[in-house]
């Protein structure tokens, strides 16, 4: 649901992607990096090392992606872990690209085995194995790659193989924004859209995106509507807070889904421990979306811990139900 858009969805997202790595809002650690590995390649005048990426969805993985492309005046491929299954998938896109072309993979924590060992020797050597004929008279003849530069982005970086991780020259991880940050992002695509905003209006929005820019651009469409249906037009603080309670997000942020695991973790399972399926099944949702959407969140905000044992609410997190946890006196 939160992970991927719809395409009207991915339609505003794309107009609102910053194109340069000056645009890039925030993450500074990741930002200096990253250009110090471009102008590096640039003024060697070779394809910059290998890219992987990694951080919750929404944090502009794939953003950063484009941006390399953009910085080195570089083509780029697109592609994605789920698309890529079987080892002939990629020995045609890598056989097609050209001296210095960016390959993006999205999601490659999600690519086929076979795949992933073709990609090994790509990557370090710039060379694919063909396979010809089958069975027994197969034959692998090799092929010459130009040198490329491969960008990878996953959500879970814990599950790459480490001889995938360990041929990236070059790892960001991404981590949620401030609420600084985000209000940054929100004047920036307010003054895009053309929406009329007071700046207490975006402080209100940012403070409730979930440290992502994502959901702030998103949001800030939902207030839009809100402001031109039921409000004066203008994108304010009373505006942002009557969508966002229409939408159900709340003053921290948190949404439905996030509501749901910390409400399911203290209401049916007396705050943990409780493994991370048995919570999913709880709230209907696939094990996958609670861990990689709702629980980075969750953890960062300091209202439930991974532990050994299993997920466990924190005494901020009973409180922010306005519950108390067993064996507490109750207020
Ligand atoms: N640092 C940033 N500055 C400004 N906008 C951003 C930034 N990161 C992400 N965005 C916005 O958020 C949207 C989602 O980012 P994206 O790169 O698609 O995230 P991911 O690939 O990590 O899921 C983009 O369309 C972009 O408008
Ligand atoms: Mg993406």
């Amino acid at each position: 649901m939160r992970g991927d858009a719809g395409d009207a969805e991915r339609q505003a997202e794309a107009a609102l992607r910053p194109r340069g790595l000056g645009d890039f809002v925030g993450q500074p650690q990741v930002r200096d990096q990253l250009s110090l590995v471009l102008d590096a390649a640039r003024a060697r005048g070779r394809a910059p090392d290998h890219v992987l990426l990694s951080g919750p969805p929404g944090l502009g993985k794939t953003t950063l992606a484009m941006i390399v492309a953009h910085e080195m005046r570089a083509q780029i491929r697109i592609t994605a872990g789920p698309a890529v299954q079987h080892a002939g998938d990629l020995a045609a896109i890598l056989s097609s690209l050209e001296e210095g072309e960016v390959l993006f993979i999205d999601e490659i924590h999600r690519m086929a085995r076979a795949a992933e060992e073709m990609l090994y020797v790509a990557m370090e050597d710039f060379r694919v194995d063909v396979i010809v004929g089958k069975g027994p008279g197969a034959t692998a003849i090799p092929l010459d790659l130009p040198a490329f530069t491969l960008v990878g982005a996953t959500t879970r970086s814990g599950l790459l193989p480490a001889p995938l991780r360990d041929r990236f020259g070059f790892t960001g991880h991404l981590d949620f924004y401030t609420a600084d940050d985000l209000t940054t992002v929100l004047r920036r695509s307010a003054a895009m859209l053309g929406i009329d905003a007071e700046p207490a209006g975006l402080v209100e929005i940012a403070g409730r995106s979930r440290g992502t820019p994502r959901i702030a651009n998103r949001l800030l469409r939902r207030v839009r509507d809100w402001a031109q249906v039921r409000g004066s037009g203008r994108v304010d603080r009373a505006a942002a807070r009557a969508a966002l309670t229409v939408y159900e997000v709340d003053e921290r942020g948190l949404d439905r889904l996030d509501r749901a695991v910390l409400g399911a973790l203290c209401r049916r399972f007396d705050g943990g421990p409780v493994g991370l399926s048995t919570l999913a099944v709880s709230v209907g949702e696939e094990a996958e979306t609670v861990e990689e959407v709702a629980e980075p969140f969750l953890v960062r905000e300091g209202l439930i811990s991974r532990t050994p044992r299993g997920r466990v609410a924190s005494r901020e997190g009973w409180a922010h139900l306005g519950l108390t946890p067993p064996g507490e006196p109750t207020a």
